[in-house]
């Protein structure tokens, strides 16, 4: 059963190119996809290809260029106000950064029981227990300790897990997680991409999960969404990308080495051989040709490849194949 279809997806932001001039930055440029219920989706790419930006768009949290958005079947593309509320309460995300995604002056009660207000979702001692519930659910225990607690008086990782449980607190039935473990100190990603993967399964929720980090996305999904210039390139099972990969670029990301310079290596990036992705200046012909080992003159840098079923539920954008 489908959950979400994305049709047609582009994003294309205005940016100032001069003192008079803007030019449009295409992060995002039709992209078409479409979740499972219960499904976990992983988008990997590399910064700047635009997974955020597709995540926020699925969220109908940012304006789209052009196409479609079906969420449980109904084309919620330009709804508004109350029907768009009640999306919302639906689809939910888990930001990357945890100091800055929760609000310092708030306890963590407060925290938590403030979508349930929004939304109207309960109140009074049932919101109490829908929090400590929530709390119990990312192993925030003692609950009632946690509950009292200001933000200030948590490890980054106990943040992201308050991070998660403000997101699942409505019961949402899907939800994105944009890098959710990147600012998360390193002991401790493991564990709270474990506990995600587990609420994920017990309550059946349709994950979008976002990271740079392609080993991290083989362990989380079921499927896997190759990402460049705000395009899918790859798309398939975890098996099919990671350990068949097609695309020059996928095997390119996944024999990237980690940055050399330690000052640049924030959360631990990889980079991959020649220039990275600008969306404001799109290649002719396939978008990934000037960096591709495989180039082939008058063909790659000619005709965009589209995304083309090789073998069953294994897709991939490449003339190669
Ligand atoms: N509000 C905006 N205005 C203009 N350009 C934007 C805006 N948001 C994103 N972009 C541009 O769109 C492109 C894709 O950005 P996006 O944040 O979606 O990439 P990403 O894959 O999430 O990268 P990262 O791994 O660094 O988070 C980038 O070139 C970015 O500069
Ligand atoms: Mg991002």
């Amino acid at each position: 059963m489908e959950l979400l279809k994305l049709e047609n997806l582009s994003v294309h932001f205005q940016v100032r190119k001069g003192l008079f001039k803007t030019t449009p930055s295409k992060a995002v440029d039709g992209v078409s996809l479409s979740m499972n219920k219960g499904e976990t989706l992983a988008v990997v790419g590399e910064s700047g290809s635009g997974k955020t930006t597709l995540g926020r768009a699925s969220l109908r949290l940012l304006k789209l260029t052009s196409g479609r958005i079906f969420f449980d079947g109904v084309d919620v593309t330009d709804l508004k106000d109350k029907e768009l509320q009640r999306l919302r309460k639906r689809a939910q995300a888990i930001f990357q950064d945890p100091y800055s995604s929760i609000n310092p002056f708030m306890s963590i009660r407060e925290v938590l029981m403030e979508p349930l207000a929004i939304h109207k979702a309960a109140e009074g001692k049932e919101a109490e227990e829908r929090v400590y519930k929530a709390l119990a659910d990312v192993k925030l225990t003692p609950e009632e300790e946690f509950a009292a607690k200001y933000p200030h008086m948590l490890s980054g990782g106990q943040r992201q897990r308050v991070g998660i449980a403000r997101a699942l607190i409505l019961n949402p039935d899907y939800v994105v997680a944009d890098e959710p473990v990147s600012m998360v100190d390193a002991s401790s990603r493991a564990e709270i991409l474990h506990l995600m993967r587990s609420l994920q399964q017990k309550y059946g929720i349709t994950f979008l999960y976002i990271t740079h980090d392609i080993a991290s996305a083989k362990f989380f999904s079921d499927r896997i969404a190759v990402m460049y210039l705000g395009r899918i390139v790859e798309l398939g099972s975890p098996n099919d990308v990671v350990k068949d990969p097609l695309h020059p670029y996928t095997q390119a990301l996944i024999q990237a080495v980690p940055e050399p310079d330690p000052a640049n290596r924030l959360h631990e990036r990889k980079v991959i051989p020649g220039e990275p992705p600008t969306p404001t200046n799109i290649p002719k012909g396939c978008r990934f040709h000037p960096r591709c080992p495989s180039f082939m003159k008058s063909k790659c840098d000619v005709i965009d490849p589209s995304l083309a079923e090789v073998k069953p539920g294994h897709y991939v954008s490449c003339h190669l194949y």
